[in-house]
């Protein structure tokens, strides 16, 4: 957890049963409507990894995108978009995963990576982790080392976190 941990998670807003009953929907849009928090929260992510000699941020469509960005910019490294399928236009790699609320697919350029780069996986949030879990097989199909898997928030109580640490990968939330 960062320093601004708990202050993030109190900008956070909790929507009960969306988008369907049962899920407790972590809305991050209040965060970002606070310039402050955002600052802080790109701040915590830059703080971390600023020293870890990144090639890239390979960021998960499409919250992970609003993290990513920023981060990318603000450490001098390259942004790959992990997307959803169907969305990018040159040879692809896929990988299917299950979500708290469905079934998905996300996809990668196959040319988004050099053999051993330097890749912080970031999204918004880690739930069951198949998400995180199946950007990271992505990338270490396509060459790159995955450092670190991170998120704004982990909800640890739904296992996800485990699940990407049992699989090898380390795991940073500013929140949980
Ligand atoms: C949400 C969230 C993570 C994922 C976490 O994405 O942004 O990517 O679910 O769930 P998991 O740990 O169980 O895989 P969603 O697919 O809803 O897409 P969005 O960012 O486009 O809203
Ligand atoms: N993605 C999967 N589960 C979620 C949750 N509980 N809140 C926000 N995004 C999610």
């Amino acid at each position: 957890m960062s320093i601004y941990g708990d202050y993030i998670k109190s900008v956070i807003r909790t929507v009960p049963d969306w988008p369907q009953p049962g899920v407790n929907f972590r809305d991050i849009t209040p965060l970002l409507q606070n310039s402050a928090a955002f600052r802080k929260l790109i701040d915590s992510f830059v703080h971390r990894y600023q020293e870890m000699d990144l090639d890239a941020i390979a960021a998960i469509d499409a919250r992970g995108f609003i993290v990513g960005a920023p981060v990318a910019y603000e450490l001098g490294c390259s942004f790959v978009p992990v997307r959803k399928k169907g969305k990018l236009p040159f040879k692809t790699i896929s990988q299917t995963y299950t979500l708290e609320y469905g079934q998905a697919e996300v996809e990668l350029h196959s040319d988004a990576f050099r053999d051993g780069d330097r890749i912080l996986v970031v999204d918004d949030l880690i739930a069951t982790g198949g998400t995180m879990l199946a950007a990271a097989e992505l990338i270490s199909r396509s060459g790159g080392h995955v450092v670190e898997t991170s998120a704004i928030v982990d909800l640890p109580d739904l296992g996800g976190s485990q699940r990407i640490r049992d699989a090898g990968h380390s795991v940073f939330a500013v929140c949980s």
